[in-house]
């Protein structure tokens, strides 16, 4: 099980027993260090570490020779090269320099706070060495991811430097998907997944060790986390980086996908070659820009014709394919310059290598919760001063870097804050309350928070608890509560299929919260806008977007669940099957939980009224056509135009909607049309019969009154026509 360290210290052994290796060694490490193309490093590495198990003098020119010498020909020589390429590459990382002096420090001390430059292998090598110096002979290494896209990359990374599969000895797990097994040592997991271990064994005594890593995301203040616990030591890792020059926008600029794109396609043709890396607030901005620049490209090539270079546009979200997400670590072919356009994603959690150029964007999405409206809404916001270095930095890890940044050096300066919010202070916390609860803490708002979060989120988060039904009028988990915590859902979620499962219709409310905990499974590719959204369109359950996103999944299963079938309607076949695995998976869990899997046929309106019963704190009553405005606070809302509803050919009284999100405008993501007695039905705490009553009976006399109005007025033009006629 050492077999990693021992690798290492046998080459160290060869290398001090032959000077001209030594020599040569020494040569590879100088080339190292300015590695922007690592080929040629790469290649006296793989000859070097074929001293590995080597008795004899090879010609370390030849690559024949030195197959025959190992035995190994064909496929098996790449392979072979390929790990050891990798242990090179370990070796290089500066956390390596100091293993010994950390791995001390943490075998005298319960909690270490460690901390390091981005990229100097904290992630990827401290679990490693713990494996390495035996720390999973009585338990797993476990380490903790902010972010899923890390957690599953990260893993996938240290089985290819352990020379295990993935899901062997080193494995992950991120909601909805465990890629662990019975050896796995070594388990990456996002900090979401941990924290609901704890309620099946809250010592976590299958773990030995507990990396919590990204641990500054919530504040920058290392030393208060070193008080915390108690005045835990402080290991820092010396980090080796290039200088980065920054360069400001003279002006604020207006559209800084517009901007990303003219700085990328300026430094492409201008510039010295090295990879380019963009940082966007999402998933449609990334695409726009990637489109956008890939339009650029071409362009430029058709009018230049000759001798351009090639550029290689990657995205990278979360929400993208893994194969996809892969490809931003490979060198492009060819030599042709890489621009990967990220989210913030690629400012701590995932190191590319050679990356020369930053563009930033300068903002950032963030969920935040706004306890005055009781709602999470994930809103576009400047990035912190400390995140924008961040990205800077990105450009100075394998050599001097420029960082262009599409913003003023006021707006630095002056409109960004030194250090971001920690999320606990800014999101919804009904999840953290439920999951406090049934560990038995009973008195929120005197817990031993590391930030606690203002007051005003704690209780905000716990009345909409209490309106869910899951804690009772003494704050105290209820037996739907309990039941809810099984989930890995949002409160309101877990609702909807306890309460499917009341009405006899838990199959198609499972769909729905298998489809809304996935992806969009809508295609729309740009330069197919219209033939996709007229595939969606024929989906369309009017009264319902979350109906319908039901009708192409029971659609879907109707077609045994083909690939061509989802090509053909434009749907994401990889989503889709996601959300099925998730429907499974959520099922086992019911079955638990012993609640039968009932349906309702056709019958779906008993569907919509499951749906209204999780979300009435998001209902909406109708303003105008398509605008609604919250019924609780009056918050206006929009429905938006790929939206089901519009195929009513009337906007509904009444909607709630599975979220907001803030763009141009509010709009209502995923909205069902609801009848308001259901509203008052079960959510008496916030509508009375009466109320609704009043709201549908004021809304009833305005359109006739306006209805009025109108007929008035067409009488008077035909009198006036009447008039005309009798003059001429
Ligand atoms: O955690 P920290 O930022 O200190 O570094 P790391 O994530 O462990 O990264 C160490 C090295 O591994 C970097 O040079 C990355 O480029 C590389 N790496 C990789 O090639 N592929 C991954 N999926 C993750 C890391
Ligand atoms: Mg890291």
């Amino acid at each position: 099980s050492r077999k990693g360290s021992a690798l290492v210290r046998e080459i160290h052994e060869k290398q001090s027993q032959n000077k001209s290796r030594q020599r040569f060694w020494e040569v590879a490490g100088s080339k190292l260090g300015d590695i922007l193309g690592v080929e040629k490093t790469a290649e006296l590495i793989d000859a070097d570490t074929a001293v590995v198990g080597d008795e004899g003098e090879i010609d370390f020119n030849e690559d024949a020779k030195f197959a025959e010498h190992m035995q190994l020909k064909g496929e098996a020589v790449s392979d072979f090269a390929k790990s050891k390429t990798l242990l090179q590459q370990r070796q290089y990382l500066s956390i390596y320099s100091q293993r010994d002096e950390l791995m001390q420090v943490i075998r005298e001390n319960q909690v270490i706070v460690i901390v390091g430059e981005t990229g100097s292998g904290k992630t990827t090598q401290l679990t490693q060495y713990l494996y390495e110096d035996g720390y999973a002979t009585n338990g797993i290494v476990g380490c903790t991811q902010p972010r899923r896209v890390a957690a599953m990359s990260v893993a996938k990374r240290v089985s290819e430097e352990m020379e295990t599969d993935l899901c062997d000895k080193v494995g992950y797990a991120i909601r909805f998907e465990n890629v662990t097994g019975p050896n796995t040592k070594i388990k990456y997991m996002t900090d979401g997944v941990l924290l609901r271990e704890t309620l099946k064994d809250s010592d976590l005594v299958k773990y030995s060790v507990i990396v919590m890593d990204e641990a500054h995301e919530r504040s920058l203040n290392t030393d208060k986390f070193s008080n915390f616990f108690g005045g835990a030591p402080l290991f820092e890792i010396k980090g080796r980086t290039f200088d980065v020059k920054v360069s400001y926008s003279k002006s604020p600029c207006e559209d800084y996908v517009e901007g990303a794109v003219k700085q990328a396609m300026s430094i492409h043709i201008t510039c010295p070659p090295g990879d380019i890396l963009i940082f966007m607030t999402g998933q449609e901005e990334i695409e726009a820009t990637c489109f956008a620049l890939q339009e650029r490209m071409d362009q430029h090539v058709s009018t230049v014709k000759k001798g351009v270079p090639k550029l290689l546009i990657l995205p990278i979200y979360s929400q993208l394919p893994a194969d996809l997400q892969a490809k931003i670590f490979q060198k492009a072919e060819g030599g042709a310059q890489k621009c990967v356009v990220a989210t913030n994603i690629a400012e701590t959690s995932l190191t590319v290598d050679g990356i020369l150029y930053v563009i930033d964007s300068g903002y950032s999405k963030m969920k935040v919760f706004n306890p005055r409206m009781g709602m999470d809404a994930l809103q576009v916001f400047p990035v912190s001063q400390a995140a924008a270095k961040q990205r800077a930095g990105r450009a100075g890890r394998t050599g001097p870097g420029i960082c262009y940044r599409l913003y003023t050096e006021s707006a630095f300066e002056n409109e960004m804050l030194p250090s971001p919010v920690p999320e606990i202070q800014r999101t919804n916390l009904g999840n953290v309350v439920l999951l406090l609860k049934s560990l038995k803490i009973e008195d929120m708002l005197d817990f031993d928070f590391m930030d606690p979060p203002p007051q005003d989120n704690i209780l905000s988060s716990m009345y909409q608890l209490w309106v869910l039904g899951a804690l009772d009028d003494v704050g105290s988990l209820t037996e739907r509560g309990r039941k809810m915590v099984e989930f890995p859902l949002d409160p309101p979620l877990a609702k909807m299929l306890l309460i499917g499962g009341e009405l006899g219709c838990l199959n198609e409310v499972l769909i729905i919260v298998s489809m809304l905990s996935v992806a969009n499974v809508f295609f729309r590719p740009k330069d197919r806008a219209e033939e996709s959204d007229a595939a969606r369109e024929k989906f369309f359950v009017p009264e319902s977007d979350h109906l319908t996103l039901l009708n192409v999944y029971q659609q879907w299963k109707a077609n045994q669940y083909r690939v061509d079938w989802c090509n053909d309607h434009y749907l994401h076949v990889k989503i889709l099957r996601k959300a099925r695995e998730v429907r499974s998976q959520l099922l086992d869990i019911l079955k638990t939980l012993k609640i039968p899997l009932t349906t309702c046929g056709l019958d779906w309106d008993v569907v919509r009224k499951a749906i209204c019963s999780s979300y009435f704190h998001n209902a909406a009553i109708l303003k105008g056509i398509g605008e609604y405005v919250n019924c609780r606070n009056g918050m206006p809302c929009y429905l938006p135009q790929n939206s089901a509803l519009y195929g009513l050919g009337y906007s509904p009284d009444y909607a709630v909607y599975h979220e907001l999100i803030l763009t141009t405008k509010e709009y209502m993501q995923c909205a069902t049309a609801v009848e308001p007695q259901w509203l008052a039905e079960m959510g008496l705490m916030f509508f009375s019969v009466k109320d609704s009553d009043s709201l549908m009976l004021d809304h009833q006399k305005k359109q006739k009154d306006e209805k009025t109005a109108m007929e008035e007025e067409m009488e008077n033009l035909r009198e006036e026509q009447a008039e005309m006629e009798k003059i001429n």
